[in-house]
């Protein structure tokens, strides 16, 4: 019995790698290391998921093509690879992979970031850039985040006794990235000391949470590479899921429903301005406009994205530059300097000073180039067959692109490793060529790239100008990656000594 279970298993292992071996040899398939059947490479990956790809990378070369149960997937590292499937290939891999998260967690794929490419993803995009992300919306919106930088720092300040004091970065910068996001959407303020609705922050925390539980599933649930797994309800992964909907959507329609109330209430004395105040202001005139085509459901897929992409994102790198900061103490010199050339004494930064400091800018993009928080961009897939170099990609490939590893290749980039915002003097924007893409390349690209940039630059600036920073202990801050490949934060939370600048404090104590 045993005999003939070996005997089938070796059969099916034969006939999967002649398989494999075959189509990779007929249509010149990209390298790929040997897989087992059914699992294809999926035993290979061990955490963080991106470590392990830039291994195989460095085997196999920078094109490679690996399976992922029933799934295939290009996994590409190198800027030739990049231009390719962001210029000549862009619209064949403008869609996004199926997914128990694109049904469950985006409204049946018709939020922004899982929409497949077509008609309602463009009008997706193109309301998102008139409300949320053109130059002009992030103009309206400079003051929610100059205010939250304020509050940031009046509160270090008030939490100041003595010599020099302990701060958990990571929990204050969380409380700041989601009151600006909250600000945007709905106007108020729900961390802090002046918070006006401190429940809806705590039931965000309670959200939160619980996605930590299923944000791995995201990218790598593995009932979207067994399908068969979904039936029998694997690890209960779908039912978490539902679960996460169910609450994340409550809250948003809660949301929703109390901007609604506010609008009925004020409808005769308020303008049309300023009902369009708020995020959810604005989508709700326009539903009034076109009932039809925005829903409910379309606006809290919009406003998901302000509290599901753009909070942990800029966080995290605040974070991560912060940590750099305290770890290279001669470069937090320099953008101090910076800063006191170009902000007059006695007033905090704000956001349109941010042009006068190129320093500054240096430092994120160097931040994201050592630390991109989505380290394997967002997953793409082919639409039809397409070419990459001399290899065939079939349809319906998955594409991961180790934007990490690009950024830190020694063949792009001189002295890789080395923390040198100087490197990106005189570079315009946030992307340089084909080797440097934080925010990801072509029409999936980010659209929240302008709000991080600046939200993440203010946010450094002003504990710069305002604080002395020094690391808690004589060791360096551990730089250790964590996260699940999707998103990669520092493993362990920032924690910081700081002291109010002496010729700031009177600023500080009139805030
Ligand atoms: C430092 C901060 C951020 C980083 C590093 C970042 C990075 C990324 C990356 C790598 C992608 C995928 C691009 C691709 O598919 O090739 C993406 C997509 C996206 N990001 Fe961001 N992001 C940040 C902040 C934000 C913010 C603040 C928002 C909005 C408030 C936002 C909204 C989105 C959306 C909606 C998509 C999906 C776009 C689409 O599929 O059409 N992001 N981001």
């Amino acid at each position: 019995m045993e005999f003939l279970y070996y005997l089938s298993l070796s059969f099916f292992a034969i006939l999967f790698i002649s398989k494999l071996l075959f189509q990779q040899k007929k249509k010149n398939l990209p390298p790929s290391p040997v897989g087992l059947p059914i699992l294809g490479h999926l035993h290979l990956l061990k955490q963080p998921l991106h470590h392990t790809l830039e291994t195989l990378s460095h085997q196999y070369g920078p094109i490679l093509s690996l399976q992922f149960g029933s799934r295939s997937v290009l996994l590409i590292s190198s800027p030739f690879a990049v231009e390719e499937c962001f210029t000549k290939n862009d619209i064949i891999f403008a869609n996004r992979p199926r997914s128990l998260a694109g049904e469950h967690l985006a409204y049946n794929y018709t939020t922004l970031g899982f929409a497949p490419y077509g008609h309602h993803w463009r009008n997706l995009r193109r309301l998102t850039v008139i409300e949320i992300f053109s130059s002009n919306s992030l103009h309206m919106s400079s003051t929610i985040r100059h205010e939250e930088a304020c509050y940031l720092v009046r509160q270090l300040f008030r939490d100041f006794h003595g010599v020099s004091q302990k701060v958990d970065l990571r929990s204050m910068l969380f409380h700041l990235t989601f009151n600006i996001m909250m600000g945007m959407v709905a106007g108020k303020r729900c961390f802090g000391k002046e918070a006006v609705d401190v429940e809806v922050g705590q039931r965000f925390l309670e959200i939160v949470k619980d996605r930590s539980v299923t944000v791995p599933s995201m990218l790598l649930s593995l009932c979207d590479f067994f399908p068969i797994l979904r039936c029998i309800g694997f690890q209960g992964v779908e039912k978490k899921m539902v679960s996460l909907k169910r609450k994340m959507d409550a809250f948003l329609q809660g949301l929703i429903d109390e901007g609604r109330r506010s609008q009925t209430k004020s409808s005769t004395t308020t303008t049309e301005a300023e009902k369009k105040k708020t995020l959810i202001g604005a989508l709700l005139s326009i539903q009034e406009a076109e009932p039809d085509h925005y829903s409910d459901d379309i606006i809290k897929g919009i406003m998901m994205i302000m509290f599901t992409a753009g909070i942990d994102t800029s966080l995290l790198t605040m974070e991560w530059a912060m940590s750099l900061l305290l770890n290279h103490p001669e470069k937090l010199e320099k953008a101090r300097a910076e800063i006191s050339d170009n902000v007059e004494q006695g007033r905090l930064l704000s956001d349109s000073d941010l042009a006068k400091l190129p320093y500054l800018r240096c430092i994120v993009n160097e931040t994201l180039r050592l630390y991109p928080v989505a380290p394997l961009l967002v997953p793409h897939v082919s639409s039809e067959d397409c070419t990459l170099g001399e290899y065939h990609v079939p349809r319906e490939t998955m594409l991961l692109v180790n934007a990490r590893a690009i950024h830190r290749d020694p063949k792009v980039w001189v002295e890789p490793t080395k923390f040198r915002p100087e490197r990106f003097e005189g570079v315009d924007g946030e992307r340089e060529g084909f080797k440097f893409m934080p925010f990801g390349l072509g029409r999936r690209g980010c659209p929240g790239a302008g709000l991080a940039m600046r939200a993440v630059a203010l946010v450094l600036g002003a504990l710069i100008q305002c604080f002395e920073w020094e690391r808690v202990g004589e060791e360096k801050v551990d730089m250790t990656e964590g996260g699940n490949g999707l998103i990669m934060p520092k493993a362990n939370p920032l924690e910081a000594m700081y002291r109010p600048r002496p010729n700031m404090v009177k600023l500080l104590s009139h805030l």
